[in-house]
Formats: structure tokens, C-alpha cells, sequence
């Protein structure tokens, strides 16, 4: 049977399947004799990786199909999915367009996927997080009135198609990984990462738990936003589009000191998913993603034996920014 997202277009941008590897030493400082296994998106290929290059694979090519000459997208100073979309730009001969909300930066002070987003040639519009959305209207209204077909990606890659890449995703691992994990935990921000594998959860009848450590909202904010994306994937596909809020897993906690603000719990997920496995993790998303996992693990969250897989998401640029020069004295 294939797959129900089979008919949706799709480029080919991604190295996959990406490797799932186990993860022996990290397990053994935790309780509970976990089987903790990686799958490694962060090697997703294009220009260091990371999951928005799946998400990239389904809007580049409605952005084809539409005729496209620019993609705007947003994002934060040193946005993963910025950088992501830039080089995927660059390599289809499109351009690209990322409104930054933050500070004025110069990327090459800056480091990590600020400079790495000038390096794809992309061009810059700064604005703050109150005006985003306007001046992502604004950009895109500009682009026409000069006569150009830009193609907007919402924030983070995150609608219906780009949810469907990580049900894909999800067929992927169940086809690598026999017998498939219990739970799987990842880092979780605008959702359609968690959206797309909990809705290819239902469309593959995957029974395990999807745990999201969110980076920066509220449980109940997110639950919600996953709920939403994962009903307009399903709805996409022409599935029953049936999944509620109160049952997508969402662990708030680690999200409270507020977006990429480094703190001790990150610091020492990079310290030692580097130090007993040579794993690199962000400092923003999976660094949290994997002190969410840490945490859970710690409290016993798990049933004994549990077979947990951690998702890399990607991310590991921003290990080289300045803003994030604090992981190298963590
Ligand atoms: C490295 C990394 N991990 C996880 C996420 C979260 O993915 P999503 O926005 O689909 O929730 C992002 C999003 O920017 C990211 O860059």
C-alpha cells in the first residue's frame, strides 16, 4: 500500500535515510537500563543538516510548481530554517528572502547560521518579533510589485506539507528500525516536526509515545499548534483528521527560562552527549531537546527496558555563533 502522502511532489534535497544509531554510553549514566537510540536528521546534508531540509523537499516543489523566482521565509537571528532554506535556494537557483527578527547583525560577527546564510547569498530584512508577520506581508507585497513570484514558507517550515515530510520521516525509521522505539522525544518549536509524526503515527498505526520538549512555548500552546498542523496534514492526505490536543505529548518545563536563553540543563546535555558518544547537539533546540530527555529519563518517566529515541534535529551551527560562545566554558 503506498503511503497516503505518496502523490504529493517532491524534491530531492536530503541525504536519507539518515542514520539511527544506538547510543550505549549516554545510556549508561541514566536510570532505568534504557535502549537509547539517535536518529541522526542532523545529517539530513545540505549545508549541516538538520530537519527543515525534509520540510524543504515538499515546499520547494509547490514553490516549482507555482512558478516561484524568490521564497521568503522568517525566522530568529540565528535560525536553523533560515539558513536551511537559503542553501536550498541556492541550490535549486532560486532566491531567497529571510526576515530575521531580532538586532541588526553583521553575519560574519555574528558566526553560525547568520554567516552561513550570507555565505548562500540570501538577502536580509531585519525586523522584531511584535512586527514579523507584517513585515513578512510587506517583503512578499514588495517582491510583487516588482514583477516577482516569491513563495512564501510559514515560520519553521511548519504547515500541512511540510508536516508531511516528518510522517514520511516517520516510515522512514519504522522501515530502518525493527523492533521500533517505545518513545520517541524531540525538540518541538512552531510543531510541524512533532505534527508530522504524530500524524503519520495514525497514518502508519505507529502505537508509541511522541514526546515534544518544547523550546519555548507553553504545553498548552503547543499541544495545540501539534493538534492543528497534524488534523491539517491528515486533512491533506484525505485522512480522518481526528487527533485532540490532550493526546499529544508536550513537556513544558524545559522551555521556562524563555527561547535560546543557555542555561546549565543545555549545558550539560551538549557536555555529555559530546563526551560518551562524539554527538554534537545545539545549543537552542536539541541541546534542550536532550535535557528534556535527560530529565524525563532522571524521573523515572520511563518504564524499565523503555527502547527511547532521541530525533536530532539538526541545529549544531549555532554552536559556532557568538551569541552561544557560553557552550564553550559550559
Ligand atoms: C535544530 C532544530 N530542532 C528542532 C526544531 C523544531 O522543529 P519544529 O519547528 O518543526 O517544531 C527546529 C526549528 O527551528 C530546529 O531548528
Amino acid at each position: 500500500m503506498p503511503h497516503p502522502w505518496h502523490a504529493l511532489p517532491r524534491l530531492d534535497l536530503a541525504a536519507r535515510p539518515t542514520p539511527v544509531q544506538p547510543l550505549p554510553r549516554l545510556a549508561a549514566v541514566l536510570p532505568g537500563r534504557l535502549e537509547l537510540w539517535v536518529k541522526r536528521d542532523d545529517l539530513t546534508g545540505l549545508a549541516f543538516g538538520g530537519n527543515k531540509t525534509r520540510k524543504l523537499e515538499y515546499l520547494l516543489a509547490d514553490a516549482q510548481a507555482q512558478a516561484a523566482d524568490v521564497v521568503v521565509t522568517a525566522g530568529a537571528t540565528q535560525s536553523n530554517h533560515c539558513r536551511q532554506t537559503a542553501a536550498a535556494a541556492a541550490r535549486l537557483g532560486l532566491d531567497a528572502v529571510l526576515v530575521l527578527a531580532g538586532e541588526p547583525q553583521d553575519p560574519a560577527q555574528a558566526g553560525g547560521n547568520l554567516a552561513l546564510d550570507a555565505l548562500f547569498g540570501a538577502r536580509l530584512v531585519w525586523t522584531d518579533r511584535a512586527h514579523r508577520d507584517q513585515a513578512l506581508r510587506d517583503t512578499v507585497a514588495r517582491l510583487q510589485a516588482q514583477g516577482r513570484r516569491p513563495y512564501l514558507i510559514p515560520y519553521g517550515g511548519s504547515n500541512a506539507l511540510g508536516a508531511t515530510a516528518y510522517a514520511a520521516a516517520l516510515a522512514e525509521l519504522l522501515a530502518q528500525m525493527q523492533p521500533a522505539p517505545e518513545v520517541i522525544v524531540l525538540a518541538s518549536s512552531s510543531g510541524g516536526t512533532q505534527a508530522g509524526l504524530v500524524a503519520g503515527a495514525r497514518a502508519l498505526g505507529y502505537p508509541g509515545r511522541i514526546i515534544g520538549i518544547s523550546v519555548d512555548e507553553t504545553a498548552a500552546v503547543l499541544r495545540k499548534r501539534v493538534a492543528d498542523l497534524a488534523n491539517q496534514a491528515l486533512a491533506l492526505w484525505g485522512q480522518p483528521a481526528t487527533v485532540r490536543a490532550d493526546e499529544v505529548e508536550v513537556e513544558d518545563r524545559w522551555a521556562e527560562p524563555g527561547y535560546g536563553v543557555f542555561t546549565p540543563a543545555e549545558a550539560e546535555a551538549i557536555r555529555l552527549a559530546a563526551r560518551r558518544e562524539g554527538l554534537l547537539v545545539d545549543p537552542v533546540y536539541t541541546g534542550r531537546g536532550l535535557a528534556g530527555l535527560l530529565g524525563l529519563a532522571r524521573a523515572e518517566a520511563f518504564p524499565p527496558a523503555t527502547r527511547v529515541l532521541f530525533w536530532h534535529t539538526g541545529g549544531t551551527p549555532a554552536l559556532f555563533a557568538s551569541a552561544y560562545r557560553a557552550v564553550w566554558s559550559a
